[in-house]
């Protein structure tokens, strides 16, 4: 017997929700909620029983939702909340419940709060937000200069000057989104506040954006000088002093009255940290999202860092640092497992091969490997139909405020990387990949919007489009829903423990669960070539789901996954 408690999030699949690019029921474009609706259909035969809803409240979209303006009122081009309340009541009469995305840390700098905030020192909503002196004082035109020389996220400065007080408030993401201040109380009282008003309405949980990053060192000290001149904000923002106080105040105000699940974004967390945010006991959220093994292709290497590189990520070092966090929670946290959401780029092209000859296998044998491993899986909007990165072509296909900023830092005004070079690190890594539409069929934009989609849909929709696969039982979406019920079926699937195998092997990732004596086997071939492989020379026992039609003795085919139970 696992150690493991059983609880209904330990045991479902995950489905993110891209409301943008979803499906437009109305032709501008732009999808929205009564398009999901009509959609909740297709999710409920691909067997999932959470959707992981990205934001669709009020928001001046600087980073698509991601900037709120208002956490009680629904977007207008996505409905009404008549219109949500819909498609909560429908999703759960096809058993699926809906979570949520907190996005607490900031706000959109339209939001009423921070209009009050900028009005003046003595304004009662001031200590709402970060707002310091600069280092010399004045606009940044006459010398000012910020508190300190921390970096966005999404390039330049993280603090604004503001001339109405000569005061500069902080934003770690744009300058449309102020950093909360978590410090006041008042702050969060207005965060629980909202919290208990959705959940009392019915949804099912949260995603919490960046919540590592609420708790900041109040002294604000410069951080250490990065290439460009700016400096790191990292060990000031991220796990600061008192997020755990925070999040367990949360925990005792709003989450522990419902019946939710919690999964808390959290960058830059290692595994002695995730084991307090997500314990068992149960006093802080249910899981947390941790970045590593989608960062280990990150390179420092060439005239510019960071995330912006065209590295391929390894296997083996992908490999080693889930196995890490496979053992490293047994028995005390739980995982999330994911290969791609809204800001990392497609899983296939990423991880896998995107080429015409290996997409389907590579998409199924990661969908494989990630499934079969412990915790709560997330699959990423068309991720069940093998999507592909986008390979833009142009700048004026990116609508992202972070591959617009870096552009315009790196390659416009400090000329350190050329236009061929960014839009290189763009097809690689731009969140933008895994923004465009659905792919629902083979109708213009894909059948996503009868209008002009807010951002071009991949060309290869004519290939690559659910309609070609739901029915079809060797596609990409047939295997997933076949992932999914094999979960549904299978307790050691979600509660066996896992073991790592093979490790030295730089082709073949495989591992073992185990549970009341039972034993799973799963193998997968990262390479397009043949491998060797001895995993099943004694007793195989039965076949759960492979990605060959045959398996052949001694060896996995490229990219095969095969998976045993005995
Ligand atoms: C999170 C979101 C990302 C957003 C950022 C700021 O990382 O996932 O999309 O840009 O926070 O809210
Ligand atoms: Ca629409």
């Amino acid at each position: 017997m696992s150690k493991d408690k059983h609880v209904w999030w330990k045991e479902a699949v995950v489905y993110q929700v891209y409301p943008q690019s979803f499906a437009d029921s109305n032709g501008d474009g732009i999808g929205d909620l009564p398009g999901l609706t009509e959609r909740l259909p297709y999710l409920a035969k691909l067997g999932i029983n959470v959707i992981w809803l990205s934001p669709v409240y009020a928001s001046p979209m600087d980073d698509n939702g991601y900037d709120i303006a208002d956490y009680r009122a629904i977007q207008p081009e996505y409905g009404t909340l008549e219109d949500f309340d819909h498609m909560l009541a429908r999703a759960h009469e096809l058993g699926i419940r809906i979570v949520m995305d907190l996005v607490a840390n900031h706000t959109s700098d339209e939001h009423g709060w921070f209009l009050e905030s900028r009005k003046g020192k003595d304004n009662p909503y001031r200590d709402f937000y970060v707002w310091r002196d600069g280092k010399t004082p004045g606009p940044p035109e006459d010398g000012g200069t910020p508190p300190n020389n921390w970096e966005s996220t999404f390039s330049g400065s993280a603090w604004e000057y503001d001339a109405a007080t000569d005061q500069w408030y902080l934003h770690c993401f744009s300058k449309k989104q102020p950093d909360l201040n978590w410090e006041n109380p008042r702050v969060r009282e207005e965060v629980y506040d909202l919290m208990a008003w959705w959940c009392d309405r019915g949804v099912d949980g949260w995603r919490m954006d960046v919540i590592s990053m609420i708790s900041k060192d109040q002294r604000f000290p410069d951080g250490k000088p990065k290439k460009n001149g700016f400096g790191e904000y990292g060990p000031y923002v991220m796990n600061g002093p008192r997020v755990h106080e925070f999040i367990q105040e949360m925990n005792e105000r709003v989450l522990s009255r419902y019946d939710i699940m919690t999964v808390g974004e959290a960058q830059g967390v290692n595994l002695e940290q995730a084991k307090q945010y997500a314990n068992a006991e149960g006093t802080e959220l249910d899981m947390i999202f941790q970045f590593e093994h989608v960062s280990a292709s990150k390179t420092t290497a060439g005239s510019f860092t960071g995330k912006w590189g065209v590295n391929k990520p390894q296997m083996p070092k992908v490999r080693a640092l889930l196995n890490k966090w496979q053992l490293g929670l047994e028995g005390a946290s739980w995982n999330s497992l994911f290969w791609n959401n809204h800001d990392q780029p497609r899983a296939v092209s990423r991880f896998g091969n995107d080429s015409p000859e290996w997409r389907v296998l590579s998409a199924k044998m990661l969908g494989t490997c990630l499934h079969f491993m412990k915790g709560t899986p997330y699959i990423l909007q068309g991720e069940e139909l093998g999507m592909t990165n986008m390979h833009f072509t142009s700048l004026d296909q990116c609508r992202d405020v972070e591959e617009l900023g870096i552009y315009q830092q790196a390659v416009v005004e400090r000329g350190v990387v050329t236009h061929d070079q960014m839009l290189a690190a763009f097809d690689n890594v731009a969140r933008d990949n895994c923004r465009t539409p659905m792919q629902w069929d083979d109708a213009p934009n894909a059948g996503f919007t009868t209008g002009k989609p807010w951002i071009d849909v991949n060309p290869n929709y004519t290939e690559i489009n659910a309609a070609s696969q739901v029915d079809d039982p060797d596609s990409v979406f047939s295997y997933y829903r076949e992932l999914i019920r094999l979960r549904r079926e299978l307790p050691i699937m979600v509660y066996g423990t896992y073991v790592p195998l093979l490790e030295d092997s730089s082709a073949i990732w495989a591992y073992r669960r185990e549970l009341d004596g039972k034993v799973i086997t799963v193998g997968c071939n990262w390479t397009d070539t043949e491998q060797p492989c001895d995993l099943w020379d004694d007793d195989a026992g039965e076949v759960l789901i492979g990605n060959y039609a045959t398996h052949k003795p001694g060896v996995l085919q490229p990219y095969e996954a095969y998976v045993t139970l005995r």
